[in-house]
């Protein structure tokens, strides 16, 4: 997707040097170098008050499935909201899709969200903000009202899941909210 970022940047007179994802020491003011990226905080029993968490990946700097980690010395991953979709910022010249697999085969939650390099799976609803809060929108009204779920599946570990309608937490899933609270308000 080097076109979307490329259109970002160069609408930013400024933005010739955007701090990497692995470079950003977790204090970067990179969202405010980006439009409307930021990190995403999770909230919920998931997070104590102590230990905010954020929304990433496994493993720094690969793709694969979404989790909620603490942040980390190398920093957690920024994300924007772009034509519908949902993006995490991986340098200045590159940006991965947060997409939706359809789990409904193997969870009891319909919808796992995992980086992907290209779009692919669940692409008919559209990602936005809320005041502060992530939300997912199906076509047809459905949303998810913003809710998330930490679960911990049969990989041993803990991945994010949503459905398309606000539903109960199932057994070995923790619900949570998610939040931009450093993003520029448009
Ligand atoms: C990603 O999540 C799915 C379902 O939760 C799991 O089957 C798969 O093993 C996970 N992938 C990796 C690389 O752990
Ligand atoms: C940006 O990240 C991509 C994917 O990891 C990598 O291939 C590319 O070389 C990086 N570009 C820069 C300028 O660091
Ligand atoms: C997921 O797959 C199931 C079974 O194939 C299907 O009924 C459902 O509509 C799919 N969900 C989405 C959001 O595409």
């Amino acid at each position: 997707m080097k076109v979307a970022v490329f259109a970002l940047l160069a609408a930013l007179p400024f933005a010739t040097a955007v701090p990497t994802w692995e470079g950003l020491n977790g204090r970067s003011s990179i969202g405010s170098l980006i439009p409307g990226a930021s990190q995403i905080t999770a909230k919920g029993p998931v997070a104590k008050p102590t230990e905010v968490k954020h929304l990433t990946v496994h493993e720094p700097g690969t793709i694969g499935n979404i989790t909620i980690k603490p942040e980390t010395r190398s920093g957690s991953p920024m994300f924007y909201i772009n034509q519908n979709a949902l993006w995490l910022l991986v340098n200045e010249t590159t940006v991965y899709p947060v997409n939706i697999h359809n789990s409904t085969g193997f969870h009891e939650l319909p919808m796992q969200l995992v980086l992907g390099k290209q779009r692919q799976g669940v692409t008919a609803g559209t990602w936005r903000w809320k005041g502060t809060q992530l939300y997912y929108d199906m076509p047809g009204g459905q949303s998810n009202m913003g809710l998330y779920f930490h679960c911990l599946t049969k990989s041993g570990q803990f991945n994010t899941f949503m459905s398309p309608v606000p539903v109960a937490p199932p057994n070995g899933c923790q619900m949570m909210t998610l939040h931009s609270f450093t993003r520029e308000y448009k």
